[in-house]
């Protein structure tokens, strides 16, 4: 059984990550969602929501699961039996993001990353810019699984 990981912040899951869950599982037989700790970033979701949030989000994809990542992600994946790790790319800077943390986890344990390509009427989608857009009153929920909204207006609240 093929098995890939498809790690991130999800800060929140936006459409995007949902759309390369899609892709990935026509690529492997389990797609398992790592939500992971991006130490460059202080996240607006705590952990356990942006897992509940994922699993909300990819509970109609039959093979897709989500799991929280405690430690590095080559760990994760040796102990999954994961051969793979699955990346979404919108665009060439992302690349450029990507290419090191590819490079990084190959070297530590040999696993590989495949790129995949999102739709393209996603590739202005980032969970960057749908915290901005909330933060400053405008409307995510065309960007979003239902459920993302009311929990990033939650978090933005404090409450
Ligand atoms: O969505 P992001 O923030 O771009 O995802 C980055 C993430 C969380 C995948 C990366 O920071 C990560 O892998 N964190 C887990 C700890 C780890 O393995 N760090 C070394 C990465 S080369």
């Amino acid at each position: 059984m093929s098995i890939a990981v498809l790690p991130g912040s999800f800060d929140p899951v936006t459409l995007g990550h949902v759309d390369i869950a899609t892709r990935a599982r026509t690529l492997f037989d389990r797609v398992i969602i790592g939500v992971a700790h991006n130490s460059t970033k202080t996240p607006l979701l705590d952990a356990h929501a942006r897992v509940e949030l994922a699993r909300d989000a990819t509970e109609h994809l039959a093979g897709v699961s989500v799991e929280l990542v405690d430690g590095l992600l080559v760990d994760f994946c040796s102990s999954l039996g994961a051969t793979a790790i699955v990346k979404g790319l919108r665009g060439g800077s992302d690349y450029d993001y990507e290419r090191p943390m590819a490079l990084m986890n190959r070297s530590l344990t040999g696993v590989e990353t495949v790129f995949i390509t999102g739709d393209n009427a996603l590739s202005h989608v980032a969970s960057s810019l749908v915290r901005d857009v909330a933060r400053h009153g405008g409307d995510i929920s065309p960007y979003v699984p239902p459920g993302v909204v009311a929990a990033v207006r939650r978090a933005l609240a404090g409450t």
